[in-house]
Order: structure tokens, then C-alpha cells, then sequence
């Protein structure tokens, strides 16, 4: 009776969670979608007085009537000898789809503002009833999209997917793509105007046209019960004129599962499946099944690993057992081309240095990375931390910046919700407390919880010194109490006082709850070498790390880390010739891919754990 009652209980909150998606028009699973790439080399315009947007009144021209030739995205062309058009994009340069603008350009390299990219291209459907969606992986930062001169709409958010719907607009030959991408920073912006990363602008990621039936699936959430680890629940979602009242197949083939649900009238259904035979994932058994779902009109196919993960008191459980995450942060900087990361072969490069370092967790900071490298944390078996851009100083009173962080927290856990290497939902970065910020924050956890039930959630928290004592620290900041995993970053010896304070340093944590330390670390350009108190060496990050290790290790509820930062990386904060030159340089690794002493350190750290 237990089970089923948790069973419909954990249904409830399924079906709770996916309508809270509905709105939302994303493609689960876009991933292994039946698509037509259109990534390659499109035509670019830059457009810093986004000349092409905007009238000489400054008036939108996509929001008149009759809009004017010189308008981007009607992509007119010369027709009379008369006629006057001031751009062509068949005429410009071209630039490579995906990546950011910076690094394929060098008179963009500063770049921030408005660029109009073109794609033409043929299309012709491969059934006549079915839909076509234009997916984009993410692109950086605000997005507007046009096809065939028709304004298909507006994406806000440089790290998360966006599509949409295509199928009565598109023509077999000739259709014109015209994307407006601004990476301009904004104060009212998710992130702000201050980071400590590369603004790389552009559509970082894959574009696609997926094409789909009628009536086709459109959302599905499938993972263990969270009280039964026999059993694995899930739920569907169909849209489409015929999607209520249709059968779905849902199969596992290797633990000889299927099951067959009838949707209800707003097109979704619940299953669950009994099993006996379950290989729980993890990082020493990264097990995948394939798991199908299959219409009269459609067949998905996903890689589903089934594990749990939970909280007691200050252990954090992946199947019921206490386990330490051994990590280490990454920015989504590919190693390979020095801009935004974008390939699998990005990842695999990363992911295999945090194997070799002994690591099994990795948190990627400070925003969603592309679906390559959580798709490949599930098979590597590496634990993953995401994160929500809600970076340091973001406007807390403004509804519109919290419409925004709502809507990139929806569509990262919308994307990777059947990822099964994602163990922590991150709020947010080292933003400042007040009233108005625990309000904010407290309404995302809320919103997490509701659209995923099954995860742990974390930010990266502030801490104080204690009172009557500046060398003890404690976390009281308001947000301790309602994540589930208390984190924070701390910089001892970088950023306060040199090394030798942190055999003095202790922290005083009184929540019953697991640590992380989702940051620590310090500078080294790679191949300086000279005394340990010498800043800017290898021997002094090198020492850094050994004291910190040490000073966090007496951290009685430490259960994870994941140290600032696996590579050096972009940033316009960190100017300092000869040594940063535009790089933050606390990587264990140069972006060279060479790696410095401190990575050894942190290797015989998480090697004496085994
Ligand atoms: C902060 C912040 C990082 C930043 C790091 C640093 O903790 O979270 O984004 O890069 O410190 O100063 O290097």
C-alpha cells in the first residue's frame, strides 16, 4: 500500500511539474531528434547602430506594417538599377555556425552589440503532414529570429535552447534565415553587466530543423521513484491535434520493460515500471539504458541512467550510499579552438583531464554548458553541478531580470532533467544578501523544486566571520536553510591575507547539512616558477592548494569540492601583461592544456580518498 501511494504521489508531482512546462515550446530531447543540420558558414553583418533593426526614428521595422527594404530581415535584394539597398548579406563575410564571434574574428574580439547572420537554404518535408521546428542550442544573449521575412520571435539567455515552429512559413527552395544575436550586457540582464568571464557573443551552439508528426511528443520526465528503487516512474507529453487519447509505448529493452499508457485530454500520461534487475548508475557504474517511446507516428530513443540521490543529515547518498564529490569547476571554454566550447571532442578533452585528476564531479560554472558534455558526464560517470546565471549582482527588485532567471532555470532543467549526471540544481553565484535577493532566490528554489522533485539544490553561498572571532567562519546567509547542500566559495590566501593564515582559518558550521566548497583556489601562470611566497608562481598556487586542502579538510560536514578552476579562462577582468593577458589564470591547466604542479596536488588529494 506504501509504495502505491508514494508511487501516485510521485506521479502527482511529475504531472505537477511537466504542465509547468507546457509553456514553454521547447523540444525534449532535441538531441536524438530526426533533424537537418544547419550549422556551417552563414553570411554575418555587424550592425553596432543595429541600423537594420531600427528606422532613422528608431522604430522597429519589424513592428511596422509595410517594413522598409533596409531592413535586415527582409534580405532584399537589387532588383531595378535604381533601387537603393545599403547592405547584402550574399555579399558579406562569412562566419561558422557554432561559435562565438570573438575568437573567429579579430576585428570582433572586444566585440559587444548587434550581428545579423543569414542562412539560405531548401527544404522539403519528408511527409506533408508533419511539423518542422528551427532549434537553436543556445546563442549569446538576446536573439531575434526571422524566416523568409516573417518575425518567428525573441530568446533572452546566452546558455540554454530555444526553438520555433517553422512548418507554415518554410518553402522547398529558398528559404532565407535571418538571425539578429546582441550580446550586449545590461544591468536588468541574467547575468549583469559585471562578470568575470569572456562575453563571447554569437550562436555558440548547433542549429537545427527538426521535423516532427502532427501530433508528436513533446515532453517526457523518466527516472527512479524517489521513494522505490524498483521502480521507475515517468511521464509524457504529446502535442498535437490528435494528442489526447493516444497510446504510447514506453520501452527499456534490457530490463525487458514496456508499458503501454493512453493520454488524458491535455495529451500527457504517467507510467511506471516495475524491476528487479536495475544497474543503478554512477560514477564507477555509468549505466545507461535505452529507453524508447514510441506513438503510431513517432519513435524517441533516449540514454537513461537510473539512480537516486538524496540528503541525510550532512551525507549526500547516490544510491544510498554516503559519497564525496571530487571535483572541480569549468567554465565552457573549449581548450581546442580557445573560444566558447561547443563540440563533443571540447568535452571529451575536459572531462578526461577531471578522470586523470581522480575527479568524479565537476560543477559547470557559471551557466548551462552545451548538451555534449552533460550527454557525455552520463557516460563517463561524472557527476554534474549546473548552474543558473544569477551571477553577483543582479537587479533582485526588477520582475523582469526574475522573468528571465525563471525562464533560463525552466529551460536548463527542461534540457537535461533526464540526465542522470545531474545530481544539483545551482540558484546562483556569490550574490550579495538582502532582503530583496533572499526573495528572489528563494522564489527559483521554489520554481526548481516544483518542475524537478528529484534533485538536490544548491548556490553558492555567503559567509561572515564570526563575531567575537575574525579567523572562525560561518554561513548565515538567509539561503542555508532552504538548499539542501550548503556551498560556498572562499579564497584564502588569493584573495585574503597570503598563505600562512589558513592554518588559523576554521569554520564553524552549524547546519546539519552536507558541504561543498564550490570554490578555492589561486593564480599561476603556467612555467613561472620561483619561492612558494612568490605570487603568480606554480610552487606558490601549488601551495595554496595544499594549505587549503588541509585547513578545509577539518570541515567536519565537507562532502564535496570542486576548486576554481580546472583551466585558465577569459576574462576582461584580468588585463595583467606578461603574466593574465586577458586570462584568469587559477586553472590547474593553461589553455594551452598544460597542466601546472597544484593539479598534482589536487590528484594525490582526491587519489588518497579511494
Ligand atoms: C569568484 C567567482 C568566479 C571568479 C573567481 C575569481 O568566486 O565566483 O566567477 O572567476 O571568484 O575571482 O577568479
Amino acid at each position: 500500500m506504501k509504495h502505491q501511494l508514494f508511487g501516485l504521489l510521485a506521479l502527482f508531482c511529475l504531472s505537477f511539474n511537466l504542465s509547468g512546462q507546457e509553456g514553454h515550446n521547447l523540444l525534449i530531447n532535441a538531441y536524438n531528434r530526426a533533424s537537418t543540420s544547419l550549422n556551417g558558414n552563414w553570411h554575418y553583418i555587424v550592425d553596432p547602430y543595429e541600423n537594420g533593426y531600427y528606422n532613422y526614428r528608431y522604430e522597429p521595422f519589424d513592428q511596422q506594417y509595410n517594413p522598409s527594404s533596409n531592413a535586415y530581415f527582409t534580405n532584399t535584394k537589387v532588383e531595378a538599377p535604381s533601387d537603393l539597398i545599403e547592405y547584402d548579406f550574399d555579399l558579406s563575410d562569412t562566419i561558422q555556425v557554432p561559435g562565438d564571434w570573438n575568437t573567429q574574428k579579430e576585428k570582433l574580439y572586444y566585440y559587444e552589440g548587434t550581428i545579423w547572420y543569414k542562412r539560405s537554404f531548401d527544404y522539403v518535408k519528408s511527409k506533408d503532414s508533419n511539423r518542422v521546428f528551427v532549434y537553436f542550442g543556445a546563442a549569446n544573449y538576446k536573439t531575434e529570429v526571422y524566416l523568409n521575412g516573417q518575425k518567428l520571435g525573441v530568446h533572452v539567455g546566452g546558455f540554454t535552447p530555444f526553438n520555433f515552429e517553422v512548418t507554415d512559413l518554410l518553402r522547398e527552395k529558398d528559404n532565407f534565415l535571418v538571425v539578429k544575436v546582441d550580446n550586449k550586457r545590461t544591468k536588468e540582464g541574467v547575468p549583469t553587466l559585471n562578470t568575470d568571464w569572456w562575453n563571447y557573443g554569437g550562436i555558440t551552439r548547433d542549429v537545427k530543423l527538426i521535423e516532427t508528426p502532427s501530433t508528436f511528443i513533446r515532453d517526457y520526465f523518466i527516472h527512479l521513484d524517489k521513494e522505490d528503487n524498483g521502480l521507475i516512474v515517468g511521464e509524457v507529453l504529446l502535442e498535437g491535434a490528435r494528442a489526447n487519447n493516444q497510446t504510447v509505448s514506453i520501452q527499456i529493452p534490457e530490463l525487458k520493460l514496456q508499458t503501454i499508457v493512453t493520454t488524458d485530454a491535455s495529451g500527457k500520461a504517467q507510467f511506471k515500471m516495475k524491476s528487479k534487475k536495475i544497474s543503478y548508475w554512477s560514477p564507477k557504474n555509468p549505466k545507461l539504458y535505452k529507453v524508447r517511446l514510441i506513438t503510431d507516428k513517432e519513435q524517441l530513443q533516449d540514454q537513461i541512467g537510473f539512480r537516486s540521490i538524496s540528503t541525510e543529515n550532512d551525507n549526500i547518498l547516490l544510491n544510498g550510499e554516503p559519497i564525496f564529490l571530487k571535483g572541480i569547476s569549468l567554465h565552457e571554454e573549449s581548450p581546442i579552438t580557445k573560444g566558447r566550447a561547443n563540440t563533443v571532442e571540447d568535452a571529451k578533452k575536459v572531462l578526461g583531464w577531471i578522470k586523470e585528476m581522480g575527479g568524479n564531479y565537476v560543477r559547470l560554472a557559471h551557466y548551462p554548458h552545451n548538451e555534449h558534455i552533460v550527454r557525455l558526464a552520463d557516460e563517463m560517470g561524472i557527476l554534474v553541478w549546473e548552474e543558473n546565471p544569477v551571477y553577483w549582482t543582479i537587479q533582485w527588485k526588477n520582475p523582469e531580470t526574475f522573468n528571465n532567471a525563471a525562464n533560463q532555470l525552466e529551460e536548463m532543467i527542461f534540457r537535461d532533467k533526464n540526465r542522470t549526471s545531474v545530481i544539483i540544481w545551482s540558484m546562483a553565484n556569490e550574490t550579495p544578501v538582502s532582503e530583496a535577493r533572499n526573495q528572489f532566490l528563494s522564489k527559483l528554489i521554489e520554481k526548481a523544486r516544483s518542475l524537478d522533485p528529484t534533485r538536490l539544490i544548491s548556490a553558492a553561498l555567503e559567509q561572515s566571520n564570526s563575531k567575537n572571532d575574525p579567523n572562525i567562519k560561518i554561513i548565515d546567509d538567509p539561503m542555508a536553510e532552504l538548499v539542501d547542500v550548503l556551498s560556498f566559495n572562499q579564497y584564502m590566501g588569493w584573495y585574503v591575507g597570503t598563505l600562512d593564515i589558513c592554518k588559523d582559518i576554521h569554520w564553524n558550521i552549524t547546519q546539519n547539512k552536507p558541504v561543498i566548497i564550490s570554490e578555492f583556489g589561486g593564480g599561476a601562470k603556467q612555467g613561472l616558477h620561483g619561492d612558494k611566497s612568490t605570487r603568480w608562481t606554480e610552487e606558490y598556487q601549488e601551495f595554496l592548494y595544499q594549505e587549503n586542502l588541509e585547513m578545509l579538510s577539518k570541515i567536519k560536514q565537507l562532502r564535496g569540492m570542486s576548486p576554481w578552476i580546472l583551466v585558465d579562462f577569459r576574462s576582461p577582468r584580468r588585463p595583467l601583461p606578461k603574466i593574465q593577458d586577458d586570462y584568469n589564470r587559477k586553472g590547474l591547466i593553461s589553455e594551452d592544456g598544460t597542466k601546472k604542479k597544484a593539479f598534482w596536488v589536487l590528484k594525490a588529494y582526491y587519489d588518497s580518498m579511494k
